[in-house]
Protein backbone atom coordinates (compact mmCIF):
# COMPACT_ATOMS: atom_id res chain seq x y z
CA UNK A 1 0.00 0.00 0.00
CA UNK A 2 1.00 3.32 -0.76
CA UNK A 3 1.97 6.37 1.77
CA UNK A 4 -1.09 8.75 2.31
CA UNK A 5 -1.16 11.77 0.92
CA UNK A 6 -0.45 15.48 2.39
CA UNK A 7 -1.44 18.99 1.03
CA UNK A 8 -0.70 22.03 2.17
CA UNK A 9 0.24 25.60 0.57
CA UNK A 10 1.11 29.27 2.19
CA UNK A 11 0.69 32.14 -0.05
CA UNK A 12 4.06 34.26 -0.56
CA UNK A 13 1.91 37.66 0.19
CA UNK A 14 3.16 40.24 2.65
CA UNK A 15 5.73 38.74 5.83
CA UNK A 16 5.27 35.39 7.10
CA UNK A 17 4.80 35.37 10.80
CA UNK A 18 6.08 33.43 13.56
CA UNK A 19 1.53 32.00 13.48
CA UNK A 20 2.03 30.80 9.80
CA UNK A 21 5.43 29.09 11.27
CA UNK A 22 3.79 27.43 14.10
CA UNK A 23 0.31 26.39 12.61
CA UNK A 24 1.83 25.60 9.41
CA UNK A 25 5.68 24.86 9.00
CA UNK A 26 5.93 23.59 12.12
CA UNK A 27 3.45 21.09 12.11
CA UNK A 28 4.27 19.60 7.91
CA UNK A 29 7.20 18.84 9.38
CA UNK A 30 6.35 15.82 11.67
CA UNK A 31 4.53 14.59 8.42
CA UNK A 32 6.92 14.69 5.35
CA UNK A 33 8.66 10.89 6.78
CA UNK A 34 4.74 9.36 7.03
CA UNK A 35 3.19 10.45 4.30
CA UNK A 36 3.22 11.91 0.18
CA UNK A 37 3.56 15.72 0.88
CA UNK A 38 2.79 18.53 -1.19
CA UNK A 39 3.61 21.75 -0.48
CA UNK A 40 2.93 24.69 -2.58
CA UNK A 41 3.94 28.71 -2.89
CA UNK A 42 0.18 29.54 -3.65
CA UNK A 43 0.78 32.70 -5.48
CA UNK A 44 -2.48 32.26 -7.35
CA UNK A 45 -4.47 32.90 -4.10
CA UNK A 46 -1.75 35.60 -3.11
CA UNK A 47 -3.30 37.97 -6.20
CA UNK A 48 -6.42 37.98 -4.79
CA UNK A 49 -5.73 41.06 -3.13
CA UNK A 50 -3.12 43.44 -5.24
CA UNK A 51 0.74 42.67 -5.20
CA UNK A 52 3.65 44.21 -6.54
CA UNK A 53 4.30 41.90 -9.32
CA UNK A 54 8.30 42.04 -8.29
CA UNK A 55 8.06 41.17 -4.95
CA UNK A 56 5.38 38.70 -5.74
CA UNK A 57 8.29 37.21 -7.63
CA UNK A 58 10.45 37.64 -4.72
CA UNK A 59 8.45 36.64 -1.93
CA UNK A 60 7.65 33.41 -3.74
CA UNK A 61 11.41 32.05 -4.22
CA UNK A 62 11.88 33.68 -0.20
CA UNK A 63 9.13 30.93 0.40
CA UNK A 64 10.25 28.31 -1.30
CA UNK A 65 13.48 29.14 0.68
CA UNK A 66 12.00 29.51 3.93
CA UNK A 67 10.73 25.64 3.53
CA UNK A 68 13.64 24.52 3.50
CA UNK A 69 15.81 26.36 5.68
CA UNK A 70 13.02 25.23 8.11
CA UNK A 71 13.36 21.54 7.45
CA UNK A 72 10.92 20.41 4.84
CA UNK A 73 13.42 18.15 2.41
CA UNK A 74 12.62 18.66 -0.88
CA UNK A 75 14.00 15.29 -1.84
CA UNK A 76 10.95 14.14 0.14
CA UNK A 77 8.43 15.73 -0.65
CA UNK A 78 7.06 18.13 -3.44
CA UNK A 79 7.90 21.88 -3.29
CA UNK A 80 6.45 23.80 -5.96
CA UNK A 81 4.78 27.18 -7.09
CA UNK A 82 1.21 26.82 -7.78
CA UNK A 83 1.10 28.78 -11.31
CA UNK A 84 3.56 26.19 -12.29
CA UNK A 85 0.88 23.67 -12.60
CA UNK A 86 -1.93 24.70 -14.78
CA UNK A 87 -4.17 21.73 -13.34
CA UNK A 88 -5.27 23.90 -10.24
CA UNK A 89 -7.11 26.89 -12.87
CA UNK A 90 -8.15 24.26 -15.10
CA UNK A 91 -9.85 22.27 -11.87
CA UNK A 92 -10.92 25.31 -10.03
CA UNK A 93 -13.32 25.95 -13.75
CA UNK A 94 -15.06 22.62 -13.23
CA UNK A 95 -15.45 22.45 -9.30
CA UNK A 96 -16.82 26.68 -9.65
CA UNK A 97 -19.54 24.14 -11.19
CA UNK A 98 -20.58 22.61 -8.60
CA UNK A 99 -20.19 25.40 -5.90
CA UNK A 100 -23.09 28.02 -4.70
CA UNK A 101 -22.73 31.47 -4.53
CA UNK A 102 -24.11 31.47 -1.53
CA UNK A 103 -21.71 29.18 0.37
CA UNK A 104 -19.25 31.52 -1.33
CA UNK A 105 -21.10 34.38 0.12
CA UNK A 106 -20.76 33.37 3.48
CA UNK A 107 -17.23 32.06 4.45
CA UNK A 108 -15.67 34.16 6.75
CA UNK A 109 -12.29 35.10 5.14
CA UNK A 110 -14.30 36.50 2.28
CA UNK A 111 -16.38 38.47 4.45
CA UNK A 112 -13.83 39.91 6.54
CA UNK A 113 -11.01 40.36 2.79
CA UNK A 114 -14.15 42.16 1.78
CA UNK A 115 -14.26 44.78 4.91
CA UNK A 116 -10.70 45.36 4.34
CA UNK A 117 -10.38 45.64 0.95
CA UNK A 118 -13.39 47.51 0.13
CA UNK A 119 -12.41 48.89 -3.14
CA UNK A 120 -11.13 45.38 -4.79
CA UNK A 121 -13.87 43.09 -3.81
CA UNK A 122 -13.34 40.66 -7.45
CA UNK A 123 -14.27 37.38 -8.36
CA UNK A 124 -10.71 35.81 -7.13
CA UNK A 125 -11.01 36.69 -3.82
CA UNK A 126 -14.65 35.20 -3.50
CA UNK A 127 -13.60 32.34 -5.75
CA UNK A 128 -10.59 31.84 -3.60
CA UNK A 129 -12.08 28.40 -1.40
CA UNK A 130 -12.58 27.03 -4.60
CA UNK A 131 -9.12 26.79 -5.80
CA UNK A 132 -7.42 26.10 -2.61
CA UNK A 133 -10.46 22.92 -2.87
CA UNK A 134 -8.57 22.34 -5.90
CA UNK A 135 -5.42 22.37 -4.73
CA UNK A 136 -6.32 19.46 -2.31
CA UNK A 137 -8.40 17.54 -4.45
CA UNK A 138 -6.07 17.36 -7.65
CA UNK A 139 -3.24 15.50 -5.38
CA UNK A 140 -6.18 13.61 -3.70
CA UNK A 141 -4.77 14.27 -0.42
CA UNK A 142 -6.18 12.90 2.80
CA UNK A 143 -4.72 15.06 5.51
CA UNK A 144 -3.96 18.94 5.34
CA UNK A 145 -2.29 20.87 7.82
CA UNK A 146 -3.12 24.51 8.77
CA UNK A 147 -3.98 27.13 11.53
CA UNK A 148 -7.46 27.21 12.39
CA UNK A 149 -8.79 29.92 10.33
CA UNK A 150 -8.18 27.82 7.21
CA UNK A 151 -10.89 25.03 8.58
CA UNK A 152 -13.59 26.54 7.18
CA UNK A 153 -11.86 26.32 3.74
CA UNK A 154 -10.95 22.95 4.42
CA UNK A 155 -14.73 21.85 5.06
CA UNK A 156 -16.31 23.94 2.11
CA UNK A 157 -13.35 21.35 0.25
CA UNK A 158 -15.20 18.62 1.68
CA UNK A 159 -18.40 19.48 0.62
CA UNK A 160 -17.29 20.21 -3.08
CA UNK A 161 -15.70 16.93 -3.05
CA UNK A 162 -18.70 14.64 -1.81
CA UNK A 163 -21.00 16.83 -4.12
CA UNK A 164 -18.84 15.76 -7.11
CA UNK A 165 -18.50 12.16 -6.13
CA UNK A 166 -22.32 11.71 -5.54
CA UNK A 167 -23.17 13.18 -9.16
CA UNK A 168 -20.32 12.05 -10.97
CA UNK A 169 -19.03 8.66 -9.56
CA UNK A 170 -16.47 8.06 -6.81
CA UNK A 171 -13.61 10.55 -8.08
CA UNK A 172 -12.05 12.64 -5.20
CA UNK A 173 -10.82 11.95 -2.06
CA UNK A 174 -12.56 13.55 0.80
CA UNK A 175 -9.61 15.45 2.85
CA UNK A 176 -9.52 15.98 6.56
CA UNK A 177 -7.85 19.25 8.13
CA UNK A 178 -5.77 18.59 10.51
CA UNK A 179 -5.09 20.88 13.20
CA UNK A 180 -2.54 21.07 16.12
CA UNK A 181 -3.90 21.25 19.17
CA UNK A 182 -1.25 24.02 20.53
CA UNK A 183 -0.82 26.63 18.33
CA UNK A 184 -3.35 26.41 15.52
CA UNK A 185 -4.19 30.12 16.52
CA UNK A 186 -1.25 32.62 17.43
CA UNK A 187 -2.33 35.49 19.03
CA UNK A 188 -1.60 39.16 18.05
CA UNK A 189 0.94 40.26 20.91
CA UNK A 190 -1.02 43.47 20.75
CA UNK A 191 -4.74 42.24 20.80
CA UNK A 192 -4.55 38.87 22.32
CA UNK A 193 -7.87 37.95 21.13
CA UNK A 194 -7.10 38.43 18.11
CA UNK A 195 -5.29 36.36 15.24
CA UNK A 196 -2.17 37.26 14.42
CA UNK A 197 -1.35 38.26 10.90
CA UNK A 198 0.53 39.09 8.20
CA UNK A 199 -1.37 41.88 7.00
CA UNK A 200 -1.85 43.62 10.32
CA UNK A 201 -1.29 47.16 10.22
CA UNK A 202 0.66 47.51 14.25
CA UNK A 203 4.04 46.44 13.37
CA UNK A 204 4.89 44.92 17.14
CA UNK A 205 1.44 42.88 16.66
CA UNK A 206 3.27 40.27 14.79
CA UNK A 207 6.57 38.61 14.95
CA UNK A 208 8.13 38.09 11.40
CA UNK A 209 9.97 35.58 10.53
CA UNK A 210 12.76 37.54 9.20
CA UNK A 211 12.40 40.17 12.71
CA UNK A 212 16.26 40.19 14.12
CA UNK A 213 16.91 39.33 17.51
CA UNK A 214 16.52 42.89 18.47
CA UNK A 215 13.24 43.82 17.00
CA UNK A 216 11.85 39.95 18.41
CA UNK A 217 12.68 41.39 22.01
CA UNK A 218 11.62 44.77 21.80
CA UNK A 219 8.27 42.92 20.40
CA UNK A 220 8.15 40.45 22.95
CA UNK A 221 8.50 43.47 26.19
CA UNK A 222 5.94 45.20 24.48
CA UNK A 223 3.61 42.53 24.36
CA UNK A 224 -0.17 42.79 25.68
CA UNK A 225 -0.45 41.06 29.02
CA UNK A 226 -2.78 41.75 31.79
CA UNK A 227 -2.99 43.35 35.04
CA UNK A 228 -2.27 40.27 36.93
CA UNK A 229 1.06 38.95 38.04
CA UNK A 230 0.40 35.10 37.70
CA UNK A 231 1.70 32.99 34.55
CA UNK A 232 -0.83 30.89 33.87
CA UNK A 233 -2.25 29.10 30.71
CA UNK A 234 -6.28 30.08 30.99
CA UNK A 235 -6.82 31.67 27.45
CA UNK A 236 -10.24 32.87 27.85
CA UNK A 237 -9.49 34.59 31.52
CA UNK A 238 -5.89 35.77 30.34
CA UNK A 239 -5.50 35.53 26.70
CA UNK A 240 -2.40 37.19 26.42
CA UNK A 241 -0.17 35.40 28.96
CA UNK A 242 -1.46 32.66 27.42
CA UNK A 243 -0.86 32.88 24.17
CA UNK A 244 2.96 33.67 25.60
CA UNK A 245 3.00 30.56 27.06
CA UNK A 246 1.84 28.57 23.43
CA UNK A 247 4.54 31.21 21.74
CA UNK A 248 7.28 29.45 23.78
CA UNK A 249 5.85 25.93 24.41
CA UNK A 250 6.19 25.68 20.41
CA UNK A 251 9.66 27.14 20.00
CA UNK A 252 10.90 24.86 23.07
CA UNK A 253 9.23 21.66 21.88
CA UNK A 254 7.49 21.90 25.40
CA UNK A 255 3.96 21.89 26.52
CA UNK A 256 1.76 24.61 28.00
CA UNK A 257 1.93 23.23 31.28
CA UNK A 258 5.21 22.58 31.06
CA UNK A 259 5.85 26.23 30.03
CA UNK A 260 3.11 27.26 32.89
CA UNK A 261 5.14 25.18 35.72
CA UNK A 262 8.77 26.72 34.30
CA UNK A 263 7.96 29.99 35.08
CA UNK A 264 5.72 29.69 38.20
CA UNK A 265 6.45 32.43 40.65
CA UNK A 266 8.45 34.59 38.29
CA UNK A 267 7.45 38.14 36.81
CA UNK A 268 5.75 39.21 33.82
CA UNK A 269 8.69 40.63 32.73
CA UNK A 270 11.65 38.29 33.38
CA UNK A 271 8.48 35.59 31.41
CA UNK A 272 8.67 38.18 28.37
CA UNK A 273 12.57 38.07 28.59
CA UNK A 274 12.61 34.58 27.77
CA UNK A 275 9.57 34.00 25.20
CA UNK A 276 11.79 36.48 22.73
CA UNK A 277 14.86 34.81 23.71
CA UNK A 278 13.16 31.41 22.63
CA UNK A 279 12.23 32.78 19.63
CA UNK A 280 14.95 34.48 18.52
CA UNK A 281 16.86 31.09 18.93
CA UNK A 282 14.93 29.34 16.76
CA UNK A 283 14.73 32.10 14.47
CA UNK A 284 18.26 32.92 13.81
CA UNK A 285 20.04 29.40 12.24
CA UNK A 286 16.85 29.44 9.89
CA UNK A 287 17.25 33.17 8.49
CA UNK A 288 21.16 32.27 8.01
CA UNK A 289 20.33 28.97 6.16
CA UNK A 290 17.39 30.56 4.15
CA UNK A 291 19.80 33.91 2.98
CA UNK A 292 22.09 30.75 2.36
CA UNK A 293 19.73 28.95 0.05
CA UNK A 294 18.32 32.18 -1.57
CA UNK A 295 22.07 33.25 -3.06
CA UNK A 296 22.33 29.58 -4.27
CA UNK A 297 19.63 30.60 -7.42
CA UNK A 298 20.72 27.06 -9.46
CA UNK A 299 19.96 25.09 -6.83
CA UNK A 300 16.67 26.75 -5.39
CA UNK A 301 15.96 26.49 -9.23
CA UNK A 302 16.01 22.89 -9.54
CA UNK A 303 14.03 22.42 -6.75
CA UNK A 304 11.15 24.45 -7.95
CA UNK A 305 11.41 22.43 -11.52
CA UNK A 306 11.32 19.13 -10.06
CA UNK A 307 8.47 20.20 -7.91
CA UNK A 308 6.32 21.56 -10.55
CA UNK A 309 7.08 18.65 -12.73
CA UNK A 310 6.28 16.01 -10.07
CA UNK A 311 3.24 17.72 -9.57
CA UNK A 312 2.20 18.34 -12.72
CA UNK A 313 2.41 14.81 -13.34
CA UNK A 314 -0.34 13.88 -10.51
CA UNK A 315 -2.36 16.71 -11.35
CA UNK A 316 -3.11 15.53 -14.79
CA UNK A 317 -3.70 12.25 -14.00
CA UNK A 318 -6.31 13.87 -11.54
CA UNK A 319 -7.54 16.19 -14.15
CA UNK A 320 -8.32 13.80 -17.05
CA UNK A 321 -10.49 11.41 -14.89
CA UNK A 322 -12.47 14.58 -13.82
CA UNK A 323 -12.69 15.58 -17.48
CA UNK A 324 -14.17 11.71 -18.20
CA UNK A 325 -16.18 12.18 -15.62
CA UNK A 326 -17.58 15.33 -16.32
CA UNK A 327 -17.82 14.16 -20.49
CA UNK A 328 -15.21 16.54 -21.70
CA UNK A 329 -13.52 15.93 -25.12
CA UNK A 330 -10.24 14.40 -24.22
CA UNK A 331 -9.35 13.47 -27.89
CA UNK A 332 -9.47 9.83 -29.71
P1 LIG B 1 -1.99 31.70 4.67
O1 LIG B 1 -0.93 31.99 3.69
O2 LIG B 1 -2.87 32.81 5.15
O3 LIG B 1 -1.38 31.03 5.96
C1 LIG B 1 -0.54 29.91 5.87
C2 LIG B 1 -0.78 28.95 7.04
O4 LIG B 1 -0.52 29.60 8.29
C3 LIG B 1 -1.64 29.41 9.16
N1 LIG B 1 -1.74 30.58 10.04
C4 LIG B 1 -1.72 30.52 11.38
N2 LIG B 1 -1.61 29.49 12.23
C5 LIG B 1 -1.61 29.78 13.57
N3 LIG B 1 -1.71 31.03 14.06
C6 LIG B 1 -1.81 32.10 13.23
N4 LIG B 1 -1.89 33.33 13.73
C7 LIG B 1 -1.82 31.87 11.82
N5 LIG B 1 -1.90 32.68 10.74
C8 LIG B 1 -1.85 31.87 9.66
C9 LIG B 1 -2.83 29.27 8.22
O5 LIG B 1 -3.91 28.62 8.84
C10 LIG B 1 -2.23 28.44 7.11
O6 LIG B 1 -2.22 27.08 7.44
N6 LIG B 1 -5.51 29.65 1.83
C11 LIG B 1 -4.27 29.38 2.51
C12 LIG B 1 -3.18 28.90 1.58
C13 LIG B 1 -3.59 27.74 0.76
C14 LIG B 1 -3.79 26.41 1.20
C15 LIG B 1 -4.14 25.66 0.06
C16 LIG B 1 -3.69 25.79 2.44
C17 LIG B 1 -3.81 27.77 -0.58
N7 LIG B 1 -4.16 26.53 -1.00
C18 LIG B 1 -4.44 24.31 0.13
C19 LIG B 1 -3.97 24.42 2.53
C20 LIG B 1 -4.33 23.69 1.37
C21 LIG B 1 -3.80 30.66 3.18
O7 LIG B 1 -4.16 31.73 2.82
O8 LIG B 1 -2.90 30.50 4.15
Amino acid sequence: MGKGTVYSAIQPSGNLTIGNYVGSIRNWLTMQAEYDCFFAMANMHAITVRQEPAELRRRTLELAALYIACGIDPEKCTLYVQSQVPQHAELAWVLNTVTYVGEMERMTQFKDKSQKHADNINMGLMDYPVLMAADILLYQAEFVPVGQDQTQHVEITRDIAVRFNNRFGETFTVPKALILKQGAKIASLQEPTKKMSKSDENPNASVYLTDDRETIMRKFKRAVTDSGNEIRFAPDEKPGVSNLLTIYASFTGKTAEEAEKEFAGKGYGEFKLAVGEAVADKLAPVQAEQARILRDKAYLGGVLASGAERAYKTARKTLSKVYRKIGFYQGE
